[in-house]
């Protein structure tokens, strides 16, 4: 393995044999692994769990990391190709990638999506030129719509659990005061997919996943005895789910009009988690959420604390499951 960008990269049977890696130095660790080895880390946007996990993957291995976070302490960079350069960024990443890469064994990159342009967002361009200059192993951190990472480690937290391989699992869109990527979901419908789930994409009017991403996600549920639906309708959606994996995303009808958006979601306030989705039909049903969470507008206090949560096992599980990439990667 050279690269980590996207499930879809792997068969399903890596990937299920890269998760018993996971597990395997869960509970064997492997202190010296990576003895001498060193990650780097570009980040363009945020993060907590990410950052923090890839840092103590790598030292949990025996090896090192370092971390960029451009235009803070380090220069800003450029990603955009032919950008007359005459503004706040004093360096691009067809010069700065290539250099961190010689420092490091190997590169990760965050680099969120511009919402601007859905078509350019899809066939991550950005994202997808910052690769093309990297000549050591590179792991997608969050690209404009992927976020393999969380993936593979939602993957073992259901396994974790003993959630059937058949299980009937939920991605329902949730309100959020902002415009948020579509990377968790484009990720999550696929990943769910490709475990060979039954999954139910429920979402309201204007917030349509993109046909490209159903589309792979379809064959994904395709080839692993899956299948794949959407709707608008929460109580067909929920009734005996065993996961409603919460998630907020920007209108994909208004891409990149903020004001529009902003209005398709005033209306939406009720698209909040609460106990009360639960009763009567799925009555074990669990919550995922990739953290971060808006409590009480996203998912509501009564169950982010309640027994049904899972999101603390989800982003513990980031650390294993980035151990046995790292792992492939570099060992
Ligand atoms: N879920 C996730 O990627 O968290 P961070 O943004 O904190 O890294």
């Amino acid at each position: 393995m050279n690269r980590f960008l996207d499930l879809a990269d792997f068969s399903r049977d890596e990937i299920v044999d890269l998760l018993a890696l996971a597990k395997r130095l869960e509970q064997h660790p492997e202190p010296r692994a990576l003895a001498g080895k060193i990650l780097g880390l570009l980040f363009f946007n945020p993060s907590l769990r990410t950052l923090s996990s890839f840092q103590v993957g790598m030292m949990r291995l025996g090896g090192s990391s370092f971390v960029i976070t451009p235009g803070q302490g380090t220069w800003q960079l450029e990603t955009r190709l032919g950008a007359v350069m005459n503004g706040a960024a004093a360096e691009h990443v067809r010069e700065g990638l290539p250099v961190l890469a010689s420092y490091a064994d190997a590169l990760g990159i965050r680099a969120f999506a511009d919402g601007k342009n859905l078509a350019h967002d899809l066939a991550e361009t950005s994202f997808n030129a910052m690769a093309a200059v990297v000549d050591k192993p590179l792991i997608n951190m969050e690209s404009a719509t992927n976020h393999p990472c969380q993936a593979l480690a939602d993957w073992k937290t259901m396994d974790d659990l003993g959630i059937p391989q058949r299980g009937k699992f939920v991605l329902s869109w949730v309100n959020h005061p902002r415009i948020t990527p579509l990377a968790v979901p484009c990720a999550t419908v696929h990943m769910a997919a490709m475990r060979g789930m039954d999954v139910t994409v429920l979402r309201p009017e204007g917030y349509a996943l993109p046909a490209q991403i159903m589309d792979k996600a379809r064959a994904a549920a395709e080839a692993s005895g899956g299948s794949l639906r959407e709707t608008t309708d929460r109580a067909e959606a929920l009734e005996g789910a065993q996961v409603i994996y919460a998630k907020e995303w920007g209108s994909t009808a208004h891409y990149g009009d903020a004001t529009a958006d902003a209005a398709l979601r005033a209306g939406l306030a009720d698209w909040s988690v609460c106990n009360q989705w639960f009763e009567r039909t799925a009555p074990d049903c669990r919550l995922m959420h990739c953290l971060p969470v808006r409590r009480n507008v996203a998912v509501a206090d009564e169950v982010l604390d309640g027994p049904r949560s899972i999101v603390q096992r989800e982003a513990y599980n980031r650390l294993p499951a980035q151990m046995a990439v790292l792992h492939r990667l570099l060992a």
